[in-house]
């Protein structure tokens, strides 16, 4: 979703801002912008597309200035057409801006009636005509966006320049996420440190109500009421060649295949102990943990589907009654609270406006027993929970989430392990032997891959396929979920999933020789079960595709494909099987010439509701 670079430096920023739009093309976006000012002043450049198109602009031009600001819109209020790409123009100011202001209308029509000229259709354009119109009464930058973003209700992220103020830079943020990055000769801010590594790893994270001014010798913050704050400054650990490409050829093949490194470096802190420590969650988890009668899990997207696995294992092996909610359908539902809950919840990115509106739900309704399981630990969703846990899955750069996923379920069978020693229901042999696959999950991982060529094949059977029925049983029908959820994103091919048993309730109906029926078939106690639901598609023409275990008895036919996953996998058999269905999207995808990082209509970091 947009995303934001800005910078105050001695020296031409224009190729800083343009590779910080690059690192940040992975959120998502449909055009680019940006604003300079140079010795003639004020000069916006835009561009429908992608941020290449911006670069040859740049290029045309000689576009150069050593104070600018920059971004990458993803279309909300207008459609994606240079008229409506930021930066938007007031009075010789510009404005890029993440999220979405909820009154823009009302400020519109007394913008108007103040004769303001709008150009665009976006909510974005009052927030520049509003500062604007600050500074007809206040000469300060920083003390006019204070004043202009009290007006607003919703969520932002914004960075300003002004023609008149040549060396200064102020930016806000209220639910959207910015950063400062300080370097010796300039000063820096972004929507995540991917966009500043390039400059500094010196970063100073905004809270929500923080404005900052910026120049080239330094950065004041202050809340928008003007009371000055300092925020501490952190070192970012991001590792430039973690967001670059290597020698794959997208994002996602690269992140599928990381895996089996995700999971290890996730599980590190396991060592080679026979037994877990609560601790893992954060100093006062224990006590915390012990008291806890229920679990309520939030998420969005793939993150929902691990909630959706973690409450299999939560109830069958640590015995606590858990429920997975959507978190854009929990923040608004009348729900009933019990303050011995534990509120859960997973996000890759940590900044997903529902998730994080979700949780401060939850806590308005009593429960403040709260556990993030998140990928970035600076997010503003680690910074809100009591008790965290970060996947250390490294940067995800491909919209179809993979890596976090697999680790979102490593960090959530660790939960369920924990919750079910302080509830006593794991006894130390047990506890040792999970421990043991746990540490084996890296491997079986990288068996899975090994498969490979088969899923190549079997993909391109699907190309030209419209529609597609995901099945699954038990924990792996959210599994099957997120393997119809890959397809779907980045193929653009039709598909739902199902509980095999609910087959004949409705889907079968569909079934026939061009519906594509994939299962999730592991050898569990519900393997049987599936075969007779598996027999019902068979009978009515539907053609299978079955990912089954080492030592299931599913035999190829005509009509039923089958590829049997290296090994038996038990409990933890939901993390692998995921796998060879990313391989299949990804497949999938590539023999349909989508763009597989970056799909159409989406977007990775969803900050805005
Ligand atoms: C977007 C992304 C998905 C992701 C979801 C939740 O829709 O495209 O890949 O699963 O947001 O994101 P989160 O960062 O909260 O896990």
């Amino acid at each position: 979703m947009c995303g934001i670079v800005a910078a105050v430096a001695d020296r031409n920023i224009v190729p800083v801002l343009l590779e910080g739009l690059r690192k940040l093309e992975y959120r998502g976006y449909d055009s680019a912008g940006l604003a300079l000012i140079d010795d003639s002043g004020l000069r916006r450049l835009r561009a429908v597309g992608r941020v290449a198109e911006l670069t040859a602009q740049v290029d045309e031009t000689h576009a150069a200035g050593n104070t600018g600001i920059a971004h990458t819109r993803w279309a909300t209020h207008g459609v994606p057409c240079e008229r409506n790409a930021h930066p938007h123009i007031s009075g010789g100011l510009a404005v890029v801006h993440n999220g979405i202001i909820e009154n823009h209308e009302s400020l519109r029509s007394r913008l108007k009636d103040l004769a303001y000229v709008f150009t665009s259709d976006t909510d974005t354009e009052v927030v520049a005509h509003l500062i604007a119109h600050e500074l007809k009464t206040e000469s300060d930058l920083l003390a006019a966006v204070r004043r202009a973003v009290a007006q607003l209700q919703g969520a932002y992220a914004i960075a300003v320049v002004r023609e008149a103020d040549p060396s200064r830079l102020v930016v806000a943020r209220e639910g959207a996420p910015l950063l400062l990055g300080l370097s010796g000769n300039g000063l820096y801010a972004a929507s995540d440190a991917s966009a500043l590594v390039q400059v500094t790893r010196r970063m100073v994270y905004l809270e929500n109500g923080d404005c900052a001014e910026l120049t080239r010798d330094g950065y004041r913050i202050a809340r928008v009421d003007g009371t000055p704050v300092e925020r501490p400054e952190s070192e970012s650990q991001l590792s430039a060649d973690a967001i670059e490409l290597g020698n794959y050829r997208h994002y996602m093949q690269k992140e599928i295949f990381e895996q089996p490194v995700a999971l290890a470096n996730t599980l590190e802190m396991l060592g080679a102990a026979r037994s877990i420590q609560p601790g893992i969650f954060g100093a006062e988890s224990e006590e915390l943990l012990r008291g806890v009668r229920q679990v309520l899990i939030i998420a969005c997207g793939t993150s929902y589907h691990a909630g959706l696995v973690a409450r299999y294992w939560l109830e069958s092996i640590a015995g606590v009654a858990c429920s997975v909610e959507v978190a854009s359908e929990y923040r608004y539902r009348d729900s009933v609270a019990d303050p011995r809950t534990l509120v859960v919840t997973i996000s890759q990115s940590g900044e997903t406006a529902d998730t994080l509106a979700a949780l401060h739900y939850a806590k308005s309704l009593g429960m403040h027993r709260t556990l993030c399981i998140c990928n970035v630990p600076e997010s503003s969703l680690v910074r809100e929970n009591s008790l965290r846990f970060i996947t250390r899955a490294g940067p995800e750069i491909g919209v179809a989430s993979t890596k976090a996923f697999t680790t979102q379920l490593a960090a959530l069978y660790l939960l369920t392990l924990v919750l079910a020693k302080v509830r006593d229901r794991l006894d130390a042999e047990q506890e040792a032997g999970e421990l043991l696959a746990m540490r084996h999950l890296p491997m079986a991982v990288s068996m899975i891959l090994e498969l490979e060529p088969q899923i190549r094949e079997w993909a391109e059977c699907f190309s030209m396929k419209q529609h597609a029925l995901f099945l699954g049983r038990g924990r792996h029908y959210p599994i099957a979920m997120e393997g119809a959820l890959k397809l779907k994103e980045i193929s653009y091919i039709h598909a739902e999933a199902y509980p095999a048993g609910e087959l004949k309730h409705g889907p079968l109906a569909l079934v026939d020789r061009e519906m594509p029926v994939i299962a999730v078939a592991p050898n569990d106690v519900l393997l049987e079960k599936l075969k007779s639901n598996l027999q019902e598609v068979r009978a009515r023409g539907g053609e299978l595709w079955v990912f089954a275990d080492a030592d299931s008895e599913m035999k190829e036919s005509d009509g039923i494909h089958v590829l049997h996953l290296p090994e038996h996998y038990g409990a933890l058999s939901a993390l692998l099987h995921v796998v060879p269905l990313q391989l299949l999207a990804y497949h999938v995808a590539l023999v349909r010439g989508t763009d597989v990082d970056k799909p159409r209509n989406l977007a990775k970091s969803v900050t805005v509701e």
